[in-house]
């Protein structure tokens, strides 16, 4: 299902970030909001998932559908431990209980095996990444939508999640979409790059990535980027 977000508007106070603006997202494909600092990429994503209220305009194709979102800023429960983190998402306590070798592979995966039993306090900024990453994993939404997922991550983990992040999606085909400083981040991961300006939000240009040699990708956005 598409998400089609049609004459939206949204402010803070005197700061217009949306002003009547429009973009769909199609689904089976994988979405990434490229743009500078400040833009509004956050906003649109909180828009998305229901944590902002829109002025005006509508988004549909978002209604019952179940959202797992990796937050900008990390958001661990600090009174659970790294697998308690997970395992908070996947079942309810008494309810279905998690599938324990699912959870065990996601650890491994992101190389948390020896700190499940750790508190968020114990860990650094790119082990919390992971464990954000990890839960967002574990809880197998429709609509996975990931803040600037690898920030603070080693360029070797950060390449092995992107490519853990790429076979989730050809399993279970969630409507992707991620945000990113990292112009080499969004033509690894993504089919479809936006590249905003704003605020107001506006779309600068959308570049297909998928079928095309990923160096002219990014020349082409780095062309973008400098047009004033
Ligand atoms: N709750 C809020 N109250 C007031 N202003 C806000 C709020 N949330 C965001 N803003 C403002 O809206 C603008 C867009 O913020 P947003 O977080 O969406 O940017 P962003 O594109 O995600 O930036 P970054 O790349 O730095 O994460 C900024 O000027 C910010 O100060
Ligand atoms: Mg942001």
């Amino acid at each position: 299902m598409n998400i089609k977000i049609t004459n939206l508007s949204k402010g803070f106070g005197k700061l217009t970030i949306f002003d009547d603006f429009s973009l769909t997202l199609e689904s089976g494909s994988r979405h990434c909001l490229f743009g500078p600092s400040g833009c509004g990429k956050t906003t649109l994503l909180n828009l998305l998932a229901g944590l902002e209220t829109k002025e005006s305009g509508t988004i549909e194709g978002i209604d019952q559908r179940k959202i797992a979102y990796v937050f900008q800023e990390e958001r661990l429960i600090p009174w659970l431990t790294v697998r308690e983190n997970i395992e908070f998402v996947v079942g309810e306590k008494g309810k279905s209980a998690p599938d324990v070798a699912h959870l065990e592979a996601i650890l491994e995966l992101v190389e948390l095996t020896s700190f499940q039993n750790h508190y968020p306090s114990e860990l650094s900024g790119g082990m919390k990444q992971r464990v954000s990453l990890a839960r967002a994993f574990a809880y197998n939404g429709e609509i996975l939508v990931l803040d600037e997922p690898f920030k603070g991550l080693h360029h070797d983990l950060k390449l092995k999640l992107m490519d853990y992040v790429l076979k989730y999606w050809e399993m279970e085909r969630p409507h992707l979409i991620f945000t990113t400083h990292d112009v080499e981040e969004a033509v690894y991961l993504s089919s479809d790059i936006y590249v905003l300006e704003g605020p107001p939000v506006s779309i600068k240009a959308h570049t297909q990535v998928s079928g095309r040699e990923k160096s002219a990708v990014i020349e082409e956005i780095l062309t973008t980027m400098r047009r004033v």
